[in-house]
């Protein structure tokens, strides 16, 4: 197996750094347009090699696609990411550019592969790559709903003081200060989370973990790459060794949870060839008119997509 990480980031590269670590696939490559900083990372990964102790071989290289060819999954990380002050919405135009003409030349050299975007605005990016990639919609899905999903883990953990294993969670919408996270499939090996925290509370803690993102670039300057690299990585393991798991993943609608021809998250099912099924929750009033929410904030972004494509 082999997979492709288009963008040699802070993302991409830890991204390309967890997958080498599970050791799942005979190769990644890494791709960036700047000279040398793919080939650079690429060569630190594989002298861990024997240190972590993997055989997946990494490269690098710098914008040359050649070297992704028949690539099983691809990731494409590509991108500028956020600057304080800034939303995900504010760079659409600089990275539709970019995420068109990655997944173009990304399809040219790997015409049946999966594709997994992990640029911003993620919803509507990946849009934008699904309307430039010609393939089915099952291979083309973002990677945002284990990221959020994982800082409201994190968050409760903190909170309870437990391990983050036991905390399960599930969460739709886009990615951004709409998104949804769901109390009432929250639960803390399998006690049902209200049983821990009070709901005033838990409102607070809903309320950071939509702002989870930008609590990151308000203390770095730029935004995340350590989950959102483990995240990608934990997308593409459940692709290759076709585990079926179950996450919120940034997928096609076509009627389900009755919105239609729109990318937004929404549990799926991962395994060979890509998303095999999404999973439709039954949502009370309350959480239909949050996720409703969500979906007219993407759509107002990819509005701004169509006008421009
Ligand atoms: C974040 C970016 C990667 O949420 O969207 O940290």
């Amino acid at each position: 197996m082999k997979i492709s990480v288009i963008g040699a980031g802070n993302v991409g590269a830890t991204c390309a750094n967890v997958l080498a670590t599970y050791d799942i696939v005979n190769e990644v490559v890494l791709l960036d347009i700047k000279q040398g900083v793919a080939e650079g990372k690429a060569l630190d990964m594989w002298q861990a090699s024997h240190i972590i102790g993997y055989s997946t071989r990494v490269t690098g290289v710098t914008n040359d696609y050649t070297a992704t060819a028949g690539s099983d999954v691809v990731v494409i990380t590509s991108g500028l990411p956020r600057k304080p002050g800034m939303t995900r919405d504010d760079l659409i135009n600089t990275n539709a550019a970019i995420v068109k003409s990655v997944t173009e030349n990304v399809v040219k050299h790997s015409p049946n592969t999966i594709i997994i975007v992990v640029s911003n605005p993620l919803d509507v990016m990946t849009y934008c790559a699904y309307l430039n990639a010609g393939l089915p919609s099952t291979q083309v899905m973002g990677m945002a709903g284990i990221l959020d999903t994982a800082r409201y883990q994190a968050f409760l953990a903190t909170e309870l003081n437990c391990s983050p294993k036991d905390v399960q969670a599930m969460l739709l919408g886009g990615h951004g200060d709409t998104m949804v996270p769901l109390p009432r499939y929250t639960t803390v090996s399998g006690i049902p989370v209200t049983e821990f925290v009070e709901a005033g509370r838990l409102d607070e803690i809903i309320n950071r973990t939509k702002s989870g993102g930008g609590e990151i670039v308000n203390l770095m300057g730029t935004s995340a790459w350590y989950a959102p690299g483990a995240a990608a990585a934990q997308m593409v393991q459940s692709i290759v060794k076709n585990e079926d798991r179950i996450f919120p993943v940034c997928a096609w609608l076509q009627g389900e949870y009755g919105l239609k021809d729109i990318y937004l998250g929404v549990p799926v099912k991962l395994g060979k060839g890509g998303i095999k099924e999404i999973i439709e929750l039954d949502l009370n009033d309350a959480e239909k008119a949050l996720l409703y929410k969500s979906a007219d904030a993407v759509r107002e972004v990819c509005s701004v997509l169509d006008a421009t494509a």
